[in-house]
Parts: C-alpha cells; sequence; structure tokens
C-alpha cells in the first residue's frame, strides 16, 4: 500500500511527462484522476478521525455547544465539517462555517476539502479571508479566518446563513477568536430565544452579563436592521469550538460546562536533540543541520520553523547556493516555503510530494505547527523563535517581537515529526534552555492594541466594552488606552459612542483603525490615491530585499525609488514604476505573461515580487471599499506637500523628533528608538518624522518613515499636541 507520503497530489508537482498525442494525453488524465480520487478516499479512511464519524454527528446533535480536542494531523479540519455536510446538517440550504486563525490554512484547506469531495473550489466548497473570497451561494461547507466572520457579524448580526459554526484552532487564542468565543455565544444564545418566542428577541435582557446588546440602537441603523428581522425564526445554531491542545477545560467552563470529546490521536516516538550550548546565530545554525540531515540522515522530508517572510526567503536562497557547491547527487533538495503573505496559488506546492529520489525541506513560519498539516515530514528543525505581537499599555504602542516559543509550541513543532513513523526533532538551544520556556503562549488579547476589535465592537452595538464577556479579560488598561485612541482618532465620541460618519465608516473598512483613518483624511488632502498605494504596500512584509552578496547593487538599485521626503514616497515610486512597467508593455496583471515579466522586473530591481504582487492584490480590494464608501479619490500630481501634510495628520500617533545625540524620541510614548538602516532617511536624520512600525531587536527601530514639519503637528493633531504641548 502507498505510504501516505505519496498520497496523489501528482497534479501539483508539475512533474508530468506530456504523451505525445492528446488522446493518449487525455486518457492518462482520466486514469490518472481516479486513481488520484481512489487514494484520497484511502487517505480519509485511513484517518484517526474516521473511526468515530457517527458518534461525533451524534454528539454534534446532542449539544448545542461541543468543544473537540485531538491531536493535529488527526483529521478535525478536513473531515469534520464534511461529515456533518453527510449528516444532512444543511439540508435547508444553511452553511457550515469553520474559522481559522491564519488565512493560508483557510485556502489549503479549503482546496483539499474541495478536492476530497470532488467539487470545483468556490462552489460546495469555499473559502474567504480578507482581500480574497472564493465562496458561491452553492457554498455549503465555507472555511474563513475568524476576523472576516466578525466583520460578517457587522453586516448579518445573527449570522444568519449558518447552521453550524466551527471555531478552529482555538488554542492558538487569536485576539478574533477570542472576540469571536464571546460573539458567538450571544449570537447562539439570541438565535434560540427568537425561536422560542417566535416573536421577539430577548436578547436585551438575557445578555446582561456579556454586556452586549444585540438590540442597541447605533446610529439608527442596527437597532432597525434587528427589528426588521425580529419576526423571523432562526434556526439554532450549533457552536463547535476546536482545539489541538489537551487543555479543553477553559474552553468548556466558558461555555457553561460545555461537553468535551477527545479524537485519539497517532503519534510515533520523535527523537529530541539539543545544541551543547546557545548558538549565536539561529538562522546559520538551521542551515547547517539542514545540510547534517541531508547528507546523513535516511530519507524523509524536513520541516524548519522561521519567523517571518524574510528569514524564510533568505535562508532559502542560502541552501540553493550552497547547494550547487556540492557533488550533483547530493543536490537532490528541494525547497518550499509557507507563510502567510505567499501568493495562493503557490501555497499548496507545500503538500506536493518531492520528485522520486528528491528530499523536501520545507520552510514555515509556526502555521505549520497546528493549523496545517504536510505529509512526509520525519525531521524538524527548531530554532525555537515566534514572530510576536506586544503591546505596551502605558506607551500605546504596539510591535513585532521575535521571542522563543513556549513549552507547549516546542512539543507541537517536534510532534510534526511523528505522524506517519518515527522522527527526529532538532532544537536549536540547549536543554537547559528548555526547562526555562513559559508554559503555554499568552492570549494574544492580552498583548496587543486592542483599537481594532474595540471598534469592532462598537460596531456590533456592544457598548460596555468592559463589561463584554471576554473568555480572558484584556487589561484595563489596555482598553482605556485604546479607547482613548479611538477618540484621537475621531472614531468615537467622547462619550465613547461611535461617531457619525467617521467611525462608522472606519469600521467598515477591513483596516487597522489608523489605515483607515488615513484613508478618510486623505479623500479630505485629495491624495486618497496616493494614501491606498501606502496603504496597500505597508500591508505587506519587505518590498526590497538584499541578498548578503548582492548588497551594493541592491542598494544602487533601491536609489532609482528612493524619495527624499522619505520611505512612503519611496514604497508609491516602486508601485508606480511597476504599473507604469506593465503599461508600456500593454499587459495586465491577470494574465500569466505581465505576471511573469512583472517577476523578471522585480528581480532585475531587487523587489520582493510576492510582496509587490500581494500588496497589488490588496490595493485592488480597498480601492473597491473606498469607491463604495463614495470616498473622493484624486491625486495630489506632482506637489507632494499635501500628502506629507495628510501622514502627518494620520500617523500623528507616532511621530519622533530627533535628540542631540542623533536618537529619536517619539512623542506619545516617549520612548527612544532610532531608524531602521533600511530606512531612505537612514543617513539624513531629519529633525521631525512620523513613522509606521516599531520593530524589537536589540534595539528599537523605526521602520517606514517620512519627514514631516514640526508645526503640523499642532495644525493637524490638535486634538492630541494642543494639549500635550
Ligand atoms: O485538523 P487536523 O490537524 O486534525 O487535521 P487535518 O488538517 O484535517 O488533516 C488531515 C489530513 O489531511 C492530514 O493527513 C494532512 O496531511 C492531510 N491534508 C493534506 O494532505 N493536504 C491538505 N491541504 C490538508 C490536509
Ligand atoms: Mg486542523
Amino acid at each position: 500500500m502507498p505510504s501516505m507520503a505519496q498520497g496523489g497530489f501528482r497534479n501539483f508537482t508539475g512533474s508530468q511527462k506530456p504523451g505525445s498525442k492528446l488522446s493518449n494525453e487525455n486518457q492518462n488524465r482520466q486514469t490518472d484522476f481516479s486513481a488520484r480520487r481512489q487514494k484520497i478516499l484511502q487517505q480519509r479512511k485511513s484517518l484517526p478521525i474516521a473511526s468515530v464519524e457517527k458518534r461525533l454527528v451524534e454528539e454534534v446533535r446532542k449539544h448545542d455547544i461541543l468543544i473537540i480536542v485531538g491531536e493535529t494531523g488527526s483529521g478535525k479540519t478536513t473531515q469534520i465539517p464534511q461529515f456533518l455536510f453527510d449528516a444532512g446538517f444543511c439540508h435547508d440550504g444553511k452553511v457550515i462555517g469553520i474559522t481559522q486563525p491564519r488565512r493560508v490554512a483557510a485556502v489549503t484547506v479549503a482546496k483539499r476539502v474541495s478536492e476530497e469531495c470532488g467539487v470545483e473550489l468556490g462552489q460546495k466548497v469555499g473559502y474567504s479571508i480578507r482581500f480574497d473570497d472564493a465562496t458561491s451561494s452553492s457554498t455549503r461547507i465555507k472555511y474563513m479566518t475568524d476576523g472576516l466572520l466578525l466583520r460578517e457579524a457587522l453586516l448579518d448580526p445573527f449570522l444568519s446563513k449558518y447552521c453550524v459554526i466551527i471555531v478552529d484552532e482555538a488554542h492558538e487564542r487569536t485576539v478574533h477568536t477570542d472576540v469571536l468565543m464571546g460573539l458567538l455565544k450571544n449570537v447562539q444564545h439570541a438565535r434560540s430565544n427568537i425561536v422560542s418566542d417566535g416573536q421577539r428577541s430577548n436578547s436585551e435582557n438575557t445578555n446582561v452579563k456579556s454586556g452586549m446588546s444585540l438590540e442597541k440602537e447605533n446610529g439608527g441603523q442596527r437597532g432597525s436592521f434587528l427589528r426588521k428581522h425580529n419576526n423571523r425564526k432562526y434556526a439554532p445554531l450549533k457552536l463547535i469550538i476546536m482545539s489541538a491542545s489537551l487543555d479543553a477545560q477553559v474552553f468548556s467552563e466558558y461555555f457553561g460546562g460545555a461537553k468535551a470529546v477527545h479524537v485519539q490521536g497517532r503519534q510515533f516516538p520523535v527523537d529530541i536533540f539539543y545544541t551543547r550550548h546557545s548558538v549565536a546565530d539561529y538562522l546559520d545554525a538551521s542551515l547547517i543541520t539542514i545540510f547534517q540531515i541531508h547528507l546523513g540522515e535516511g530519507p524523509g522530508d524536513i520541516l524548519v520553523f522561521l519567523t517571518g517572510q524574510e528569514e524564510i526567503e533568505s535562508i532559502e536562497r542560502l541552501i540553493n547556493e550552497r547547494l550547487k557547491q556540492l557533488p550533483e547527487s547530493s543536490q537532490k533538495l528541494l525547497t518550499v516555503s509557507i507563510f502567510a503573505a505567499l501568493p495562493s496559488e503557490q501555497q499548496m506546492r507545500v503538500f506536493a510530494p518531492a520528485p522520486s529520489g528528491f528530499r523536501k525541506v520545507i520552510l514555515a513560519t509556526n502555521i505549520a505547527e497546528t493549523s496545517v498539516t504536510i505529509p512526509g515530514i520525519k525531521y524538524v528543525v527548531d530554532p525555537g523563535f515566534v514572530k510576536a505581537r506586544t503591546y505596551d499599555p502605558s506607551k500605546g504602542m504596539e510591535s513585532l517581537v521575535v521571542v522563543p516559543t513556549s513549552k507547549s509550541q516546542a512539543l507541537q513543532r517536534s510532534g510534526r515529526a511523528g505522524r506517519e513513523g518515527a522522527g527526529k526533532c532538532f532544537r536549536l538551544y540547549p536543554e537547559s534552555e528548555f526547562e526555562k520556556l513559559e508554559d503555554s503562549t499568552k492570549p494574544e488579547i492580552k498583548r496587543c492594541n486592542l483599537s481594532n476589535v474595540i471598534l469592532q465592537l462598537k460596531a456590533l452595538g456592544v457598548d460596555d466594552i468592559l463589561g463584554f464577556d471576554f473568555i480572558e479579560k484584556p487589561s484595563r488598561e489596555a482598553i482605556i488606552k485604546s479607547l482613548e485612541q479611538l477618540i484621537l482618532l475621531g472614531a468615537l465620541t467622547d462619550n465613547g459612542e461611535l461617531s457619525d460618519p467617521v467611525g462608522i465608516q472606519m469600521a467598515q473598512l477591513p483596516l487597522d483603525p489608523i489605515y483607515s483613518k488615513a484613508l478618510i483624511l486623505a479623500s479630505q488632502f485629495n491624495c486618497l490615491e496616493e494614501m491606498l498605494i501606502t496603504v496597500a504596500m505597508l500591508s505587506v512584509e519587505s518590498i526590497f530585499y538584499a541578498p548578503r552578496d548582492k548588497l551594493e547593487e541592491a542598494r544602487t538599485a533601491m536609489k532609482c525609488f528612493s524619495s527624499p521626503e522619505g520611505d512612503h514616497l519611496t514604497l508609491i515610486n516602486v508601485y508606480r514604476a511597476s504599473n507604469e512597467f506593465l503599461e508600456k508593455r500593454s499587459m495586465g496583471m491577470g494574465n500569466a505573461k505581465g505576471e511573469k515579466a512583472l517577476r523578471k522586473w522585480c528581480k532585475e530591481n531587487f523587489i520582493n515580487s510576492r510582496s509587490l504582487k500581494h500588496a497589488r492584490d490588496i490595493h485592488k480590494q480597498i480601492l473597491g471599499n473606498v469607491e463604495q464608501m463614495g470616498l473622493q479619490i484624486a491625486s495630489c500630481g506632482d506637489d507632494m506637500l499635501p500628502y506629507c501634510r495628510c501622514l502627518a495628520a494620520s500617523f500623528f500617533l507616532n511621530a519622533a523628533v530627533k535628540q542631540p545625540e542623533g536618537t529619536y524620541r517619539a512623542l506619545a510614548s516617549g520612548q527612544v528608538v532610532q531608524i531602521h538602516p533600511s530606512s531612505v532617511l537612514f543617513q539624513q536624520r531629519p529633525e521631525c518624522i512620523i513613522f509606521n512600525e516599531l520593530v524589537q531587536t536589540n534595539n528599537k527601530y523605526i521602520r517606514n518613515i517620512t519627514r514631516i514639519n514640526y508645526l503640523w503637528l499642532t495644525e493637524l493633531a490638535p486634538q492630541y499636541f494642543a494639549v500635550q504641548n
């Protein structure tokens, strides 16, 4: 019997040799297709969860809330929605919704399940994530991000099209998952009340504890919406919370002692290796370990956990360079990567088996920890780090920091090596370090800026944020700081109510409040065209890249785009140059030719083509959003002053001034920060700047910077600076 590692996916490898005649080819395809279907069926049957299908369906029928815990790879995400569909849960045209904390998981799993069902993606099985929707009116199994379902609740407060909602990967405890659970609790309650009453929702009386009232008037809009729909009968909503960690109790307690079931997994032994001493450079150590495995260990794929796109791409280049120096017989190592910003057509490559004789090395972020299960892995390389959000409410600053993983993350990572047979995990730190790790990761809601979530809750009619029934309450200080920020941005009135129209508009945009505000302001400053590009480019990781061996060339290339005003205009220059390039050749982005040509152009200019493509997709989407909202889209032409002033008006909370010794002081937080060497203003060091990102390594670096005039701050953000100074 073929092992699961070789399970199908032939069509993703591109290694098929086309037949010489068309009919031949067709026939081959037919045989391939049915062989593949056969194999998929076999794989499904052999998953641990397959043997408990009946029981699971019964439990869902019996309980309105069910918690399902099962080891990663047991088949929860791909199988349970299909079990429920087959059991008739969607008989009245309702939808099973499955939320994922990560975009990539939503997309790849939807693709897999549509294949398992033998249907086209976007029909019975689809996905919906921010900036990308692959669903239709016939979609019954819908994978989506947790954030997206929160947004859907703005338009459909009862989530009326769903019969079942599965909150998957709940152990990840993203801020959206946490808020979603609170919201779903209320929706479920409200829906069952409507059904039992037949007439009116009792939600106003019953949701006192949660601080949420679905009936509350909100600028007239939502109140009347709900009244209009109150006479409708809603079927009760089934809720399933799925988690890979064994600790189901916290969820069970939160949902009033809900029933939890455990699905037995299958786990082979994994040998754990530690380094003798701490390593100075974990990228370097990863590289060495990958080659030690490749040259010294038996067959099996390698999974390497890295912290982000930049690291993945740089190590990918290093592997391929080093491979060239090996004898040809040792060159059979194939690199594939998976991270959030990877274009969706490239995401499925990690699941394809390596061509025969090759070993695959998968470079992944913590996406591969529990969210996506990749077959064929025998070796795991774990440097022990993860990129995480941190928030300091006293300073109002959120930043991304590379931090050590928790113990439970390390265990999950090593577990990936033992799914199909015994495996090995190489932790790139000494064993004594493992003992010092935190047991589990702190929920994100405790370490992020809450303004985004609070704005959405306000738009959903939740007035009392401090009283909201969070599974774990964020600190009072963090809530208050975020409320203050929203008031400063004009999204909330001084009384904490959503402002009309600014707050309502901001809540409609799928962006961080500070970016939403920038777009709204830009329409007043007549530079919305420029700001749309800015926001799109700021939404992706690293547009420029500089390989270690070509630093000088990369710098020269970047100079062609750089603007003396700063990084924001530099990014606009890149974006516009890519437009011009395509226009000159009369190519669009939609076609393969245009994309290929653009990739080449990117390479020549040391621009990250994946990031640029992602930014172009985001641009298209938010352009659609602002058009729909009726904002005036104009360009400031050659005069960049209005644009720079608009940046100051939008990002005043991130203003900084130079200090005598050359570092900067962030005005809002008082923190001492430095300009990141990648900024075009690194040498010039203007007196006063705004920035968009704070990165913490040994130093606190700011990135994406533009020079501004100090006086603009008091003029354009008097609500903040007139009081402060
Ligand atoms: O959710 P859970 O971790 O329990 O498992 P799953 O994601 O449903 O994965 C079940 C099986 O499907 C695993 O054996 C995966 O390797 C396989 N799978 C796949 O081959 N390709 C995908 N795109 C997703 C899952
Ligand atoms: Mg899963």
